[in-house]
């Protein structure tokens, strides 16, 4: 089934969640083998990071067509829990819903050069959209140097904290479903089985 159930997620909610998980593991592979095992100014440098911000912006596509998806589906049903634990899981996805935003969204605004998507074809870098102009330079009289200070921070710190210990508390909680409390917490995720 397309769209989701009461009982399941739907083929659609599946694939863009899978999509982005896998991507996220690249993202995270692109930019951390750029800055561990490349040498500055080589090709694989580039390539490691052009990888990075395509999958980035990648995930930034997904996540409106998720939101816009989401709205049209119910959420299937939780799975029997203290109201506590359910609260839980509701504030957990939409914290992750959070960095799915403010990722891609620091990313793109911090970033000194444009994207070659995939090397198929260029996203201009936000410092040279009309937007930049308006709002940074117009708007809040700053450089572009001074305006890359805070978004980088919040993306290269958020990145290397906050948002793998929310992923790995979000993939152990769903583990945790899974083996201890044996509900279908997972597979209303995957297999759907009943
Ligand atoms: C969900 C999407 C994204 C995630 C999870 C992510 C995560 C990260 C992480 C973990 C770092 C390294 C932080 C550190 O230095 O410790 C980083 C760096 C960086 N990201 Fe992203 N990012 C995403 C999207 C983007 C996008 C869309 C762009 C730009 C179009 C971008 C541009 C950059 C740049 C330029 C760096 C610095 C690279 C370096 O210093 O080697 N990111 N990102
Ligand atoms: C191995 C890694 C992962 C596992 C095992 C996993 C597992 C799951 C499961 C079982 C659910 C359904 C939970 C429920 O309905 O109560 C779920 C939902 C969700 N997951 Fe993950 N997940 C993983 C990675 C990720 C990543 C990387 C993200 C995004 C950064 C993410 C974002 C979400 C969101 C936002 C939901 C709420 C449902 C939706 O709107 O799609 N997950 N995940």
């Amino acid at each position: 089934m397309l769209k989701n159930s009461a009982l399941n997620y739907g083929t659609v909610a599946r694939t863009l969640h899978w999509l982005t998980a896998a991507l996220f593991l690249v993202a995270y592979i692109a930019v951390y083998y750029r800055q561990w095992f490349t040498v500055p100014k080589t090709s694989q440098n580039w390539t490691a990071l052009q990888l990075h911000l395509s999958v980035g912006i990648s995930i930034a596509v997904l996540v409106v067509l998720r939101i816009i998806w989401n709205r049209m589906n119910i959420q299937p049903h939780p799975e029997p829990g203290t109201r506590l634990a359910q609260l839980g899981a509701k504030a957990g996805h939409l914290a992750l819903y959070v960095i799915l935003i403010a990722m891609p969204v620091t990313g793109y605004l911090g970033t000194g050069v444009a994207t070659d998507w995939f090397f198929l074809f260029e996203v201009p870098k936000f410092s040279d959209t009309w937007l930049f102009e308006a709002l940074v330079q117009g708007g809040l009289g700053m450089s572009f140097e001074e305006f890359e200070v805070p978004v980088d921070f919040i993306h290269k710190q958020g990145g290397a904290t906050i948002v793998w210990i929310l992923i790995l508390g979000h993939a152990g909680a769903a583990l945790y479903h899974h083996y201890v409390l044996q509900d279908r917490t997972l597979v209303k995720m995957t297999t759907g089985r009943e």
